[in-house]
Parts: structure tokens; sequence; C-alpha cells
């Protein structure tokens, strides 16, 4: 069979079975086969698949077809511009957690009267709480060169993916990983606390997209039976944890907003900013200078 006709006769299948998305899904899945980018698809469409190719790809498709998503089949997803190992131990990492990056950077970055509050070398201490695949904590160890950045995460094959991650892009001497329940096992005090902690409630499951459901970790995704579980007990840690004036950083659901700015009723310059469909997104809390 041709490219042209595989890629075909994939979206016919793909929208059979509705898969979102099938052309892009089909030409994803056959890059992966071939091992080559895009330009080479449009560039052979009657170059013939071998039949291993062929038999690859639609072990592949039939994958997709019953709801695994691509990055799982692929093991890829690009974050902050870089190209991360994902496996069904670690959540796929999204677009809006790039807020958080942003968000930091720009904290980093000035006081309010355009000045800089941190000088430009000077060693942030940053900790990511639920690191997944580490794309926070590689994505501010990018961006933060004298950064010192710990992750931790409760899973241990989750951290596994994360050191990878970070040893794929030559970060591993920059990022300090360890297991536990949230801050447990870290010392000193930091500037910022970052994490995209669960924060999904069981009472919300039927909302939650089947794919998620059935293929990420349930331990990534859901806190509780409410939602706030995990932010409630990340809230206190991280204040006794930073350093007076020191930010926490966090992404949170449109359901928790209300719950989450009570939660921080007693922390400074307390703001939830929206992503790009406009749904509350980012919170961030700025750790009273006394008390
Ligand atoms: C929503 S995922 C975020 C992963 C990654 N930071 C990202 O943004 O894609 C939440 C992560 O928190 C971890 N986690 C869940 N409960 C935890 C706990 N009590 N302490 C530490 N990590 C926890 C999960 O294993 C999962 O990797």
């Amino acid at each position: 069979m041709q490219l042209k006709a595989a890629i075909a006769s994939a979206i016919t299948r793909l929208t059979a079975d509705n898969v979102p998305s099938p052309r892009l899904n089909a030409e994803t899945l056959l890059m992966f086969v071939l091992s080559c980018d895009r330009a080479y698809l449009f560039a052979h469409p009657e170059r013939e698949l071998t039949s291993d190719e062929q038999s690859r790809y639609e072990a592949a498709l039939a994958e997709r077809a019953r709801g695994v998503p691509a990055q799982y089949i692929t093991g890829h997803q690009e974050f902050w511009g870089m190209d991360l190992i994902v496996t069904p131990a670690v959540l796929i990492p999204r677009p809006e957690t790039e807020h958080i990056i942003e968000t930091v950077l720009e904290l980093a970055a000035s006081k309010p009267d355009g000045s800089q509050e941190y000088p430009p070398h000077a060693t942030l201490r940053i900790a990511d709480i639920g690191t997944g695949s580490g794309c926070i904590a590689l994505a501010l160890a990018k961006e933060l060169p004298a950064a010192e950045i710990h992750a931790t995460d409760i899973s241990p094959a989750a951290l596994e993916v994360a050191a990878a991650n970070a040893s794929r892009h030559q970060l591993e001497s920059r990022i300090h990983f360890r297991q536990g329940d949230l801050l447990e096992g870290l010392s000193g005090s930091f500037d910022f606390i970052v994490s995209n902690p669960p924060y999904v409630g069981e009472s919300e499951e039927d909302q939650v997209q089947l794919e998620v459901r059935k293929f990420e970790p349930r331990s990534a995704v859901f806190a509780g039976p409410i939602g706030t579980e995990i932010i409630a007990r990340l809230i206190p840690q991280a204040r006794a944890a930073l350093k007076p004036g020191g930010w926490l950083v966090f992404e949170i659901s449109a359901t928790i907003a209300e719950a989450t700015k009570y939660l921080l009723s007693d922390w400074h310059e307390v703001a939830i900013t929206p992503d790009l469909q406009s749904i509350p997104r980012i919170a961030r809390a700025r750790k009273p200078m006394t008390g």
C-alpha cells in the first residue's frame, strides 16, 4: 500500500471509530511508525509501505481506535518547546500548564514598579510538587539557569519518567528528584513552590473525558471526593516551606476556583488568571513578609 492510500484509509477508520482529529492522528501515528516528520509524508505520497510498517501502523491505529491517547502510543509529548517522553505512568502534559511557567518567569523578573526583584543570577530555590513527566521542573530549569530545582512525586514510576526526561535534556544535574507525599522530605526554604496537583473531584468524574478516565493515571487526576483535598494540604505545607515573600503558583479548575480563594484568604497578592479558553487556571499567592 502507498503512503497516501494508507493515510486515507486510516482517516476513514478513525472517523468511523469517532476518534477526534482523524487526519492529525493518522499522520502522527504514521510519522511515529516511519520515524519521519510531516514534510516526509507530503514529499513521498507514493512511497510503498513495507509489510512490517503496515502491520505496525495497523497496530497503532487499533490502539488509537480503542481510545489510547496518541501520546501514549508514540511515547512523546511536547511541552514548552521540549520533546518529553510520556508513559501511562504520567499525566500527558497539557498546554495550559505552560501558564505556570509564564507566571513564574513573570514573578521572578519584576516588581510592580518594574525593577528587578531577584537579581538575574540569584539562586532561586524552586520546588515542583507532583512533577509527573517533569515538564514544569524541566521548563523552569531551562529558563532559569541559576535556579536550584527540587521536584517531588508520590509515584516512583512517574519519577523514573521525569528523571529520564531530565537526562534527555541534559538537565539531570539541575533537578533534585524525591519521592514523597507533597513537600515531605524537602528541606530548606523556597522562593517558589509550583504545582499542577490532582484537582478533579470524584463527584465530577462523569464530566471528565473518557480517554482521560480510562488511560491517564487516576492518582494524577483525581484529588478525592470534591477536588480540593490535595490543595487543602498543599497550601499550608507551602506556606511553612516558602521564604517570607515567596510565591506559591499552582494550576486549578473553574470548579475549585472559589474554594482556592478561600484557602488562600490569609495570603498576599492572591490572583487567579485564566487560560486561553478563559477558564480560571493559575492561582498565585504570596507568603506575607511577616506572620
Ligand atoms: C496533574 S498531575 C501533574 C503532572 C505534571 N506536573 C504535569 O503538569 O503534567 C499530578 C501529579 O501529582 C502526583 N501526586 C498525586 N498525589 C500526590 C501527593 N500526595 N504527593 C506528591 N505527588 C502527588 C501524581 O502522581 C501526578 O504525577
